[in-house]
């Protein structure tokens, strides 16, 4: 149907005699019409240029837009109704963007009724992306979506100091790391037994500039080649995410560059996307870091839906805790993951939590109590627990619950790829556990690399830069939040 069409349909610019015609389309396009006026204003005044689609030397379509600079807004596009549905849209949009294209335009950008679904979707197909909403902005009180299209690279430099890793990034297009740097604190808190955080905030203070110089450098970039500044501002230590916020700041007032806030969070999640090229949602997401247990249906590149989350302890945090507990220190994940390889696995069991029936929930502090309870009681009786056999025991109660229950979610909900993310998944018995179960399950598993697992600003960058597409840029009232929901 469209093949036919597109050989019979011509296309020209309008000239003043086209202005009766397309006056004449707009009431059976348009529930709000452009008068006669409002067309010869346009096309008169030179600025607006409408290409017109006829067919049987009759006009069937238009758009009209403008190219300023390297900028091209598309003010008005319309196909009659009874030639909708046969690509005639997209011949017009092909045509114009092809064209401005040629003469340097760099973005494009158009207002859709939020309703028209399939408008949207044509211009989706066209790599345009959401970039805002303008309430109530017709006249029958319907929203507008805004819509963005970029023909240019976009480089963020990304910062984050959410907890005990001061880092920075630069990212290309949300996949392309240029630079990764990350200044680890493990060893100046591994004295404390764990991360105390304002020692943590004073250690971002003094390396945050020298991290940030870093990532510049190794992209082979300076600041005039960004494009965005990104930075974590939530959720994590308040004083910690305050050194990273107000670099970002300083940098976005100092350079005039625009400024995003990111949520960790999606971060996390975001990782996948650096490591899976081709990954896109929707897809459920396990995200297990130190502060964080959750199941989350990813809608969109920027917005998840909650399924469910842990109901007292982070599985990270577990860890952590039982790894003081046997007396591995800190950092608990790694030294138990270290210590467990060494545990012989009929030694001792622990309890699975799996909460009722049909709950995605998570619990974890009982296993914490149980670990602390099985130590005393062999003291007690005077033989000391095996450290290896009690960490390989917990570590396996843990890594199932959080394999079985993510799989499960992936299953009810009828979907086909699960996502893992965060610190936790850094563990390796927890990635051939998933390996193994989504093998069989026919899931299809996405695991991001080691390094990005953990806390990076590669991640941040790659959130920034969806977010960036969906929302724009934020201003230098961003704050810091040391909890943030979804
Ligand atoms: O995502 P992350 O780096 O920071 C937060 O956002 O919290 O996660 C840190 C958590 C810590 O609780 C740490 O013990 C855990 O991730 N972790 C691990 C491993 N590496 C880090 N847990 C188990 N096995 C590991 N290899
Ligand atoms: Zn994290």
């Amino acid at each position: 149907m469209s093949e036919d069409i597109r050989n019979k349909i011509s296309l020209r610019y309008a000239t003043s005699e086209d202005i009766e015609s397309i006056a004449a389309l707009e009431p059976l396009i348009f529930i709000d019409p452009w008068s006669e006026e409002m067309i010869r204003g346009d096309i008169e005044a030179k600025i607006t240029k409408y290409l017109v689609a006829e067919l049987d030397e009759k006009i069937i379509g238009y758009l009209g837009y403008w190219l300023v600079i390297d900028e091209c807004s598309i003010n008005n596009v319309g196909v009659l109704p009874e030639y909708r549905r046969k690509g005639l849209g997209s011949i017009i949009l092909e045509k114009v963007l092809k064209e401005t294209e040629t003469l340097g335009a760099k973005t494009w950008v158009l207002e859709v009724r939020a309703g028209n679904d399939p408008a949207i979707s044509l211009y989706e197909k066209y790599g345009f992306s959401r970039a805002g909403l303008r309430k109530r902005y017709y006249e029958n009180g319907e929203d507008a979506i805004t819509m963005i299209r970029y023909n240019k690279d976009i480089t963020v430099l990304a910062i984050e100091s959410s907890c005990d890793e001061t880092a920075a990034a630069v990212v290309r297009n949300g996949r392309e790391v240029l630079s990764n740097i990350i200044s680890s604190q493990i060893s100046i808190h591994t004295e404390y037994g764990g991360v105390v955080p304002e020692i943590a905030s004073r250690h971002h203070l003094t390396n945050i500039n020298g991290v940030i110089d870093k990532a510049l450098k190794e992209a082979n970039t300076t600041l005039d080649d960004i494009d965005l500044i990104a930075v974590t501002n939530g959720p994590g230590l308040i004083g910690a995410l305050v050194i990273g916020v107000s670099a970002a700041k300083g940098l976005s007032f100092a350079t005039g560059k625009p400024i995003i806030g990111v949520n960790h969070m999606y971060g996390h999640i975001s990782s996948n996307f650096i490591s899976y090229p081709e990954l896109e949602p929707p897809f459920v997401c396990l995200v297990v870091s130190g502060g964080h247990t959750s199941l989350v249906r990813m809608e969109s590149y920027t917005k998840a839906t909650l399924i469910g989350s842990t109901r007292d302890d982070a599985a990270g945090e577990a860890f952590d805790k039982v790894a003081r507990v046997i007396g591995l220190g800190y950092p608990g994940g790694p030294k138990i993951e270290n210590a467990a390889k060494k545990g012989n696995p009929d030694a001792v069991y622990f309890k699975r939590v799996y909460l009722e029936k049909g709950s995605f929930d998570f619990s974890f502090s009982g296993i914490k109590t149980a670990v602390l309870n099985y130590v005393n009681s062999e003291r007690q009786k005077g033989s000391a627990p095996r450290t290896e056999d009690v960490a390989l025991a917990f570590q396996d109660a843990v890594v199932e619950v959080l394999v079985e229950k993510a799989i499960d979610a992936v299953k009810s909900l009828g979907e086909n790829k699960l996502v893992i993310a965060g610190g936790v998944s850094a563990n390796g018995r927890l990635r051939n556990e998933f390996e193994k179960r989504c093998a069989e399950e026919k899931i299809e598993l996405f695991l991001p690399e080691k390094i990005l697992c953990t806390d990076n600003a590669a991640m941040i960058g790659s959130a920034a830069y969806y977010k960036y597409l969906e929302e724009g840029a934020g201003d230098l009232s961003l704050d810091a939040y040391a909890d943030i929901d979804w």
